[in-house]
């Protein structure tokens, strides 16, 4: 796949420090040329470390905070003070340490009883507020994503239904794999992104990240994160160790 630009770091401490300035770059580019700019963030284990640096000098001044909205790519069904809440780990890594507007910041209502309806209010807000095409679905100027060691993305996991919506933006689905409900973004609003960025480390995602990369038939069938191509660009910042088995040509510094 020739579109994705591959930054791989020796370390994950050097790849987050990366991704975090990345990421910071993408946000200022876009709140630079429009009254706002809208980010989707992910959870998960691997993106503490570059919400920390983002929460910290020098890249905490380099980026227009007031001009920010936050959303949320998939949560799950636990409250919002639940340590495996989404919400709260980039409370705490971020939202606790930089100026944006409470306003702005709209966490994912994944732990009410009907999660359908709560789903659909989500994706209504998303509508009302994040600009799109007439005919287009909302587009975010950036949606960061991680990667499960099996290819699940946002909580896009193998064999699951989200995986084949093609209308809905967001929707709520329960996942056998984990015994759990989730909320998740859909892919029709993953690939309307004008910028999609991966950041995922460790040996134990070499093999989902070379899928992700590649344009094998197969790989997209069994890896979701081998569907995400969006419509804008697409990114993956990556550690030596989950870039193990991506194709030197592919890589860059
Ligand atoms: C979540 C995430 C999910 C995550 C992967 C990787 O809510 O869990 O959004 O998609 O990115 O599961 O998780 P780790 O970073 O913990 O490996």
């Amino acid at each position: 796949m020739g579109s994705a630009s591959v930054i791989v770091e020796s370390s994950a401490e050097d790849a987050a420090r990366r991704a975090a300035e990345r990421v910071a770059e993408v946000v200022n580019d876009r709140a630079a040329g429009a009254p706002e700019a809208f980010l989707a963030l992910c959870g998960g284990t691997t993106p503490g470390e570059l919400y920390r640096r983002l929460a910290a000098p020098p890249l905490v001044d380099a980026v227009p905070w007031a001009k920010v909205q936050v959303f949320f790519g998939d949560e799950r069904d636990v409250p919002q003070d639940h340590v495996e809440n989404n919400y709260r780990l980039v409370t705490k890594t971020l939202l606790d340490h930089v100026p944006v507007p409470l306003a702005h910041v709209h966490p994912m209502p994944a732990d009410c009883r009907d999660l359908g309806a709560a789903a659909e209010q989500y994706e209504n807000l998303i509508r009302r507020l994040v600009p799109g095409g007439p005919d287009d679905p909302p587009a975010f100027d950036l949606v960061l994503l991680g990667m499960g060691g099996e290819g699940h993305t946002a909580s896009l996991f193998p064999g699951t239904p989200a995986l084949a919506e093609t209308r809905r933006l967001v929707v709520a689905q329960f996942v056998p794999v984990i015994g759990r409900n989730r909320m998740t973004f859909t892919f029709p609003l993953i690939n309307a992104a004008r910028h999609v960025m991966f950041f995922v480390t460790g040996p134990d995602k070499a093999r989902a990240v070379a899928a992700a990369l590649s344009d094998d038939e197969a790989a997209r069938a069994r890896y979701p994160a081998a569907r995400v191509r969006p419509a804008g660009e697409l990114t993956f910042v990556l550690d030596a160790e989950a870039a193990r088995q991506v194709p030197d040509a592919l890589k860059r510094g």
